[in-house]
């Protein structure tokens, strides 16, 4: 699965930066983090290593977890006059601005989430397009229709999003939860299981079999080691493939970020 992965990558680079040279307004993102979350650095720290390397504009606002208040959150939000994102999780209670759609490079505010679902041109959350990247490559991007998929998790970030986006391309989809009977499913049945719940070990690799692809969303830390949310039983090869983690879908939401943001002003030029 790594050499798919580095093969979406190395394309999916190319043509943002042909697609860059075309614009006529820089493309520009601002970072909002508050407090020092580890993972989130991890992330941020991707996120403006990517547009460095391109020699892109990218603002990081490092707000004290102490004394940032909503309104700092929703005053940052209001003035926005290019792409931004607030970094999740946030802490204490606060949350991210429901941003228009025309600086939401995130895809998560209620209008680009709306858009969505009415089927209209949008920007989709990073890690969704990642995944559906990943199904492009495995099963051909004209296959979507009649895929049987099954998303395991319901984030709004990840589960909910993926599977409209996936009943948009008339895949047939199947969407299960931590409170669903896990153990009950035949998974044997679905052609694509998405498995993005935040939980290791909701499924491990014994459950699946030669013919699926099964793209491991979650990203844990288990025993200072970062995992997928699917454990690997010690020498048990499964005939599967199952993207990694680390160095699967998270190696390509960050170039999402950066996607979206070119997409974002790509638009507002007409
Ligand atoms: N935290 C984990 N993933 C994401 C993401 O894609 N966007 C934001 N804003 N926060 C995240």
């Amino acid at each position: 699965m790594k050499s798919v992965i580095n093969t979406i990558y190395e394309s999916k680079i190319e043509e943002l930066k042909s697609k860059i040279t075309t614009l006529s307004v820089p493309v520009q993102l601002t970072i909002v983090t508050v407090g020092d979350d580890p993972a989130s650095k991890v992330y941020v720290r991707n996120k403006i290593r990517l547009f460095d390397e391109l020699g892109l504009e990218c603002n990081h606002l490092t707000l004290a977890e102490e004394t940032t208040v909503q309104a700092d959150l929703d005053a940052l939000a209001a003035n926005a006059d290019h792409p931004i994102l607030f970094q999740l999780p946030l802490p204490n209670g606060l949350t991210a601005p429901d941003l228009p759609a025309d600086i939401d490079v995130d895809g998560f505010g209620s209008e680009s989430l709306g858009q969505l679902v009415l089927g209209q041109n949008t920007v989709l959350p990073c890690t969704v397009q990642a995944t559906i990247d990943i199904i492009s490559a495995h099963c051909g991007e004209h296959n979507f229709a009649g895929l049987k998929v099954a998303v395991v998790g319901r984030s709004n970030i990840v589960g909910k999003p993926l599977a409209i986006e996936l009943i948009n391309r008339q895949s047939t989809v199947a969407s299960f939860n931590s409170r669903s009977d896990l153990a009950a499913v035949d998974w044997n049945k679905y052609d694509v299981i998405v498995v993005a719940t935040g939980a290791h070990g909701i499924l491990d690799n014994s459950q699946f079999i030669e013919g699926q692809l099964i793209i491991d969303v979650g990203i844990n830390r288990v025993d200072g080691k970062l995992v997928g949310d699917i454990k690997h039983h010690h020498g048990m090869v499964t005939a599967a493939s199952i993207t990694p983690v680390p160095g699967g879908v998270g190696r390509l939401t960050c170039l999402h970020v950066l996607g979206n943001a070119v997409k974002l002003i790509e638009c507002s030029q007409g």
